[in-house]
């Protein structure tokens, strides 16, 4: 009796720690890919270079100097909490040009605007191109393709960045405080259709400042862009979907399309799992993509460098 006792307890106890083992995300060091195209995604982070922005410049700058990326991509919200008033305004220094200081950052960004941006002077964030060599928001929305130098046969890649603020019905409810009032959504849409439809490239992304998918602050889905973007990401068969918005990193894999939150370049808030949910943490981070002709490679990382999960996509 005592050995079979013996035997249920050991295998009982065989199981959880395979369960732990397979469950949690163990953390590795960041991988460099030969003859890569990478570009860095950063989201939710300026805080005038608060202790929670400035805790992941090192990082950020290291990786993205170690892995050669090519550009920056900002989901937005890139100014708390009301966005900027003017080109002149105090915070591209305290949020922007002091954080972000380092040389390897002195790379092309190119970023979409926030609900937090939304409450200030959008059109000054695109008029700021002007003022910076790598400030890149030529308007609210808009596209940029890249060549995989590298790759053989030649491989494009092919970044949309929209502006998800207008889609949301709470914020045209509330337009004394987000101010969407004027943005034409159906026009929106159906430039972004006619872009994905000639787009000829083998990787694709939308850009978005919201989530369409959450575990996080706002669990739960996203309805106005379940209903507009989803079926654009399946008809044109996107690779993934980037959004910032809430305030952790996030992989949700829904009905074959990939969903990929990186929102957490200053404060972060608990999250956690919905349908799809392959990856959920809490951290401060940001994710990196790496492009062969063959495979995307992403990489989920913290302050410390260190890879949280990764996700290949083909
Ligand atoms: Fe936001």
């Amino acid at each position: 009796m005592k050995i079979l006792t013996f035997i249920r307890t050991t295998i009982a106890y065989i199981i959880v720690v395979f369960t732990a083992l397979f469950t949690c995300h163990s953390q590795e060091a960041f991988t460099t890919v030969k003859k890569s195209f990478t570009f860095v995604v950063i989201g939710d982070w300026g805080r005038n270079g608060n202790e929670d922005q400035m805790k992941l410049v090192p990082s950020f700058a290291n990786i993205v100097e170690k892995s050669d990326a090519e550009f920056i991509v900002s989901t937005g919200d890139n100014f708390y909490p009301v966005g900027v008033q003017s080109v002149d305004d105090i915070q591209w220094m305290n949020s922007f040009e002091i954080p972000y200081k380092a040389h390897p950052l002195h790379i092309p960004w190119y970023t979409v605007v926030g609900n937090h941006d939304y409450r200030g002077n959008v059109q000054a964030q695109i008029d700021y191109m002007k003022r910076s060599r790598r400030w890149n928001f030529p308007s609210r929305y808009y596209t940029k393709k890249h060549l995989l130098e590298d790759a053989t046969p030649k491989t494009e890649v092919q970044l949309f960045y929209i502006d998800t603020n207008p889609f949301i019905e709470d914020y045209q409810a509330h337009n004394e405080e987000y101010n969407v009032k004027g943005q034409d959504t159906k026009k929106q849409l159906q430039w972004l259709e006619n872009e994905l439809k000639k787009s000829s490239a083998k990787w694709k992304f939308v850009v978005g400042h919201h989530h369409i998918y959450s575990g996080g602050k706002r669990k739960g889905e996203q309805k106005e862009l379940v209903q507009h973007i989803v079926p654009l990401l399946k008809k044109y068969n996107v690779t993934a979907y980037l959004n910032g918005h809430e305030h952790d990193l996030q992989h949700i894999e829904r009905d074959g399309l990939h969903f990929i939150t990186s929102g957490a370049g200053s404060e972060i808030r608990p999250t956690g799992n919905v349908e799809g949910t392959k990856f959920a943490k809490a951290m401060h981070g940001f994710v990196t993509v790496s492009l062969t002709n063959a495979e995307a490679l992403l990489q989920f990382i913290d302050e410390k460098e260190m890879v949280h999960y990764k996700l290949i996509l083909k």
